[in-house]
């Protein structure tokens, strides 16, 4: 088996980040939305990767590399335009020749592993085997329909009105069959190729398609609030591991990741919290549920329930940065007392001066 990770688009609704980031290489704990799909897929035993890329190509091969952190092979299939999810499974039909693959998109994120859902593909001998699981917003996705034996019976993309709450998460395996889907299928409104077109095509030429219901959470990270949802998720999933510097002031309580070269000065880190590299905190409060990137600096400031990324300056902020993204490099400065939590989404090397 070989896998398919999507890594293309423009990633609209999380400008201004993506202004400056891909959206897969934008950091949850720490760690690029990517990288977690990579692992999954790596830790079942799959060595062949194809990414396909986009206009943010050259970002996604800096960070990603050639695969070998992770003991895979990694070989980038460009898309020059985002011609929808069926078209990247065009484009990579020689790459995967004959053999079964596992598509994942870069930007989703999956509490549990896959091995289950590669096992049931390979047991049962289907053509495709899809991953649902109920949500509340179903117009939003792909939208899955059973029959009364609980069969897949239709798959719609994002309907208007859904007439079930089971969304297409954006994990699937497929045989060779696929190739001849997307072929046969037509862009859709959006000017799109929808796998969901395509898996409906296989349905309907009577090919076998199975489905598999996701047991933990699932997050796909379109928006900012679903990033800081993702980052809480999964940093409730990390333990503690202190390698930084705490001073005697200080207080540590719940799952703390001080990595090195950091320092806890007179402040107070209520986990969960992961801390990068060589970051300052100093007579602050950290957490809980907050992401500080490397090098950063937060002094007489309150941050929780963020992603601050590397490079970050926080200083005399005196009441609490909230449910907010701050890009790399940004710059926040208080000068007086506030009087409610501030929320930013700040892109990459802002300044904001608070008076
Ligand atoms: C895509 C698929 C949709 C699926 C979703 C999962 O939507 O088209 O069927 O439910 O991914 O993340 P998009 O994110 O491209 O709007």
């Amino acid at each position: 088996m070989k896998a398919l990770i999507l890594a293309g688009g423009s990633g609209t609704r999380l400008r201004p980040l993506t202004h400056t980031s891909a959206k897969q290489l934008l950091p949850i704990a720490n760690k690029p939305i990517i990288f977690y799909g990579i692992e999954a897929i790596a830790s079942a035993g799959i060595k062949d990767f194809a990414i396909i890329v986009g206009d943010t190509a050259e970002d996604v091969k800096k960070e990603v590399g050639d695969g070998s952190r992770w003991g895979v092979n990694i070989t980038y299939i460009k898309q020059d335009a985002p011609l929808g999810l069926a078209h990247a499974v065009k484009i990579s039909k020689d790459f995967m020749g004959e053999d079964p693959f596992i598509m994942f998109l870069g930007d989703n994120l999956l509490k549990e592993g896959i091995p289950e859902f590669v096992a049931k593909f390979n047991k049962h001998k289907v053509n495709s085997l899809i991953l649902l699981t109920k949500v509340p917003n179903p117009q939003q996705f792909g939208v899955a329909e059973l029959d009364a034996s609980g069969k897949v019976s239709r798959l719609v993309e994002k309907p208007k009105k859904p007439k079930s709450d089971l969304a297409l998460v954006g994990i699937y395996l497929f045989d060779s069959n696929i190739f001849k889907a997307v072929e046969a299928i037509k862009p859709s409104q959006r000017g799109e190729l929808e796998i969901t077109d395509a898996i409906q095509w296989l349905l309907d030429k009577g090919y076998r398609i199975e489905h598999h219901e996701v047991s933990g959470w699932w997050k796909d990270t379109g928006k900012p609030s679903d990033l800081i949802e993702a980052n809480q998720l999964v940093l409730e999933m990390l333990g503690s591991r202190i390698e930084g510097e705490v001073d005697s002031e200080s207080q540590l309580s719940g799952h703390v990741i001080l990595s090195k070269g950091a320092k806890i000065l007179n402040s107070k880190v209520v986990g969960p919290v992961v801390i990068g590299v060589n970051s300052t905190i100093t007579n602050s409060t950290i957490g809980p549920f907050s992401s500080i990137g490397d090098n950063v600096f937060i002094e007489n400031s309150s941050v929780k329930n963020s992603i601050i990324m590397e490079e970050c300056r926080i200083v005399n902020v005196n009441t609490p940065v909230s449910d907010s993204i701050l890009g790399k490099g940004v710059a926040i400065e208080g000068k007086g007392p506030d009087y409610s939590d501030h929320s930013f989404i700040v892109g990459d090397r802002s300044n904001i001066a608070l008076s």
